[in-house]
């Protein structure tokens, strides 16, 4: 079921919308229990036999910092097999905080590097425990190394739309972290509202600024449902010409160094919004349920995704069922005047 294509958002054709699951990254990363290996391989199979076509497996950061994801190199070469096979119709991603990050990535053949540093000061010391200048000289290593190994790059900005610690991110600030990493030849870029203080007038502005100020750069927006805004910043980065969006399966996710994160957009209810507006993604919500089933089995707890609990809103139900007597009822008091 989907609706026709909104003719006020879109003045031209309606973009195809590319839609990047981030649950076994960013989802898994925040979950109190370590899921083991052979449980993040069936969540991926799930989210590919439902038509997702790029994945953020895991990433390479310190185990020590996030356990959730220590098999990052035996999950990366599950996925990939041993070196020379040939490359298969999903792109697995693996966020790399640093060149030791870049080195075990480039052992598993992971096909796109996720580069990450945060706009805030604050939480780049908290989340990578490095200043921002360390961050760019490291991940300017990162690309050195990638573009070598002619592995793909993407640099995701946390709290580009505000810190939890900080308060405000200048927007100034974001386009010029921006700016450093095109000058090393970046063309990839997520702007990540990673505790959910984006609201659509922020995003209209800063992600229209983006886009205008960088045409040569493909921006990906990654919204947090932390406040229930998602799905209204995504309209609004649709409206400023994004047409990549990360999204997590459940709704799973959060950093676990930035204070009061909370789950991701859904990969449901983003793909609603999407069938809603006649935008054609790939994927449907239904096509998505048995991947959330399979979800909510492996954690052992309810998913915060709205799709999955309420269902899409074409879905039918029945009436009460005493409706012919309720209308009987109400028929007659006309009869009798
Ligand atoms: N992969 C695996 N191990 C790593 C690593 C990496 N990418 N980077 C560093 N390490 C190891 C070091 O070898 C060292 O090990 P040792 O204690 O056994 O000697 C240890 O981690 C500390 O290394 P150091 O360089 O001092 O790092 P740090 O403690 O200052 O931490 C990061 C820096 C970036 C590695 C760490 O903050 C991190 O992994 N952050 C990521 C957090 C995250 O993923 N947040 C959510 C996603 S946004
Ligand atoms: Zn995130």
């Amino acid at each position: 079921m989907v609706a026709p294509p909104d003719a006020d958002l879109f003045a031209a054709a309606p973009p195809e919308v590319s839609v990047y699951e981030v649950s076994p990254r960013d989802g898994l990363q925040n979950e109190p229990i370590i899921v083991p290996l052979e449980g993040k391989l069936q969540l991926i199979q799930a989210l590919a036999d439902a038509g997702i076509k790029r994945i953020e497996a895991t990433s390479f950061v310190s185990p020590k910092w996030v356990p959730q994801l220590a098999d990052a190199g035996e999950l990366i070469s599950e996925l990939l097999g041993p070196p020379g096979s040939p490359p298969g119709p999903i792109v697995y991603t693996a966020l790399v905080p640093n060149a030791r990050g870049g080195e075990r990535a480039i052992d598993g053949r992971t096909d796109e590097f996720n580069l990450v540093m945060s706009a805030s000061a604050t939480h780049n010391l908290a989340n990578l425990r490095m200043t921002q200048a360390q961050s760019v000289r490291t991940l300017a290593e990162v690309i050195a190394q990638a573009q070598q190994a002619r592995v793909a790059v993407n640099v995701s900005l946390s709290c580009a739309f505000g810190c939890p610690m900080e308060g405000e991110v200048p927007g100034a600030e974001v386009l010029a972290w921006v700016q450093r990493f095109v000058d090393l030849g970046v063309t990839n870029v997520t702007l990540c509202d990673t505790t959910g203080m984006a609201d659509p007038g922020l995003v209209a502005r800063r992600v229209g600024a983006a886009v205008a100020r960088f045409p040569q750069v493909a921006f990906t927006a990654h919204f947090h449902d932390t406040r229930g805004l998602a799905g209204a910043n995504t309209y609004a980065a649709l409206q400023a010409g994004v047409t990549r969006f990360d999204a997590s399966l459940g709704g799973i996710g959060g950093c676990p160094y930035a204070p009061g994160a909370s789950g991701n957009v859904a990969t449901e209810d983003l793909v609603h919004l999407l069938q809603c507006l006649g935008l054609d993604c790939g994927l449907t919500v239904e096509g998505l349920a048995p991947a959330t089933k399979h979800l909510r089995t492996l954690l052992g707890h309810d998913l915060p995704a709205a799709v999955g609990r309420a269902g899409p809103r074409w879905q039918r139900h029945a009436p009460p069922a005493d409706f012919e007597q309720i209308r009987e009822r109400a028929l007659a008091r006309d009869a009798t005047g």
